[in-house]
């Protein structure tokens, strides 16, 4: 049996975990051991997703949050490679691009473990982005790489990963094989009076919640967007502790901020609002996913397609630029046709993958 043991600690990786799990479960040959370490840890950032998404409960929890990034980073590798010697793994598996990720794969390639890294090959070509720094070391010391997206294999090729000791698989998105398997469990969230017509907003992202004024601004664009169309704003707990440091006051009644919701609750937002606005990697996908525009509040993205296609538009923090994004897409239908992320079966390619190689 291969024994893999699999590094997760943020929102977004149980969330591709969930899927990715259920997958190795039918796969016989295989089995997982998980590890949480700790990054998010609120109730409704972390323990919601393992509930409804029936997430296998973490065998090793090292509980390393909330501190710089050194100091995370180095913590959770300390932590990571004392369980890898006690578990003694064929593989280590990691996801994304968050400190947890790149935690796990410097552990792991010191140890001469395997790394497999899901969404591998994603860049934003932007340096100041914690995530890219993380990304781009943790494909270039992974032995398995699961990319999502063509867009992600051209980007390895090109950085000539087809010169080391490495495969590069083409999967699909496992995001949108959560979508597929939860979608019908979509739920409303308790408590928050949805209006008829919405849209819905987040934003956690370092560059929109390390500088008050680049958020300031995005409050403005989202109040503006209020007045013609409810704005439903689930709250990182990043941006809350902003916002309530820099006393930004709301003005508008109809941008309701409520609490992170779990993700039978976004799914249900997703599925029926009119549209998203967003600094989250994940939430530009699932936009897609259900057929919904995107305003991406930032000056790049990782996922190019969607953009390309129309589907995404890049509008930075500038409230003029939001406003002017959400005024082409108020006047324009868009036929939402490409099938950008596989075919919903891009955990069961990642799960035989480790037979296979
Ligand atoms: C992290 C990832 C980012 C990912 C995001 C998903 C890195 C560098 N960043 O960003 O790539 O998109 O997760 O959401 O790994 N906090 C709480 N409760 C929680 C979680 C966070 O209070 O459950 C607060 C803490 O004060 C913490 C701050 O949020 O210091 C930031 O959390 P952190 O995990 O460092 O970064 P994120 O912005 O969440
Ligand atoms: N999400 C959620 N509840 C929320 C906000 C987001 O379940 O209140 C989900 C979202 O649908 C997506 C994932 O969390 O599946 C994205 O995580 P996040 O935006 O924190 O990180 P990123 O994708 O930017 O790394």
């Amino acid at each position: 049996m291969i024994k893999i043991l699999t590094v997760i600690g943020a929102r977004p990786q149980f969330i591709k975990a969930a899927a990715v799990s259920r997958a190795i479960m039918r796969q016989s040959g295989i089995y997982e051991v998980i590890v949480h370490t700790g990054q998010h840890f609120d109730e409704n950032m972390s323990e919601v997703f393992f509930e409804q998404m029936q997430i296998p409960k973490p065998t090793h929890k090292l509980d390393i949050h909330s501190l710089p990034h050194g100091a995370m980073t180095g913590r959770m590798t300390e932590g990571i490679e004392k369980i890898i010697l006690e578990e003694k793994p064929q593989y280590v598996m990691v996801y994304g691009d968050t400190n947890s990720t790149l935690a796990g794969a410097l552990a792991a390639s010191k140890l001469h473990i395997p790394v497999a890294h899901v969404e591998a090959g994603l860049r934003s070509f932007n340096m100041a982005m914690p995530e890219e720094i993380n990304r781009i070391l943790t494909d270039r010391i992974s032995k398995l790489l699961f990319c999502p997206t063509p867009v992600a294999v051209n980007n390895l090729a090109r950085e000539g990963f087809k010169n080391f000791a490495c495969k590069v698989i083409t999967t699909g998105d496992v995001m949108y094989d959560a979508s597929l398997l939860f979608n019908e469990k979509a739920l409303p969230p308790s408590g928050v009076d949805i209006p008829g017509q919405f849209a819905l907003a987040t934003v956690h992202r370092a560059e929109n919640t390390n500088d008050p004024g680049r958020l300031a601004d995005i409050m403005t664009a989202l109040e503006y967007i209020s007045d013609k169309l409810p704005v439903i704003f689930p709250v990182h707990p990043r941006t809350r502790k902003l916002i309530d440091q820099s006393g930004l006051s709301i003005k508008s009644d109809n941008l309701l901020m409520i609490d992170p919701v779990g993700y039978l609750e976004i799914l249900y937002l997703l599925k029926h609002t009119s549209l998203v606005l967003t600094d989250s990697g994940g939430m530009q996908k699932e936009a897609y996913f259900f057929k919904k525009p995107c305003i991406t509040l930032r000056e790049e993205t990782e996922w190019t397609e969607l953009t390309a296609a129309g589907y995404n538009i890049l509008a930075g923090s500038n409230p003029a630029r939001i406003k002017k994004a959400f005024k082409a897409y108020n006047n324009k239908t868009i036929h939402f046709q490409e099938e950008l992320y596989g075919k919903g079966n891009a955990s069961d390619i990642i799960a035989e993958a480790f037979l296979k190689h």
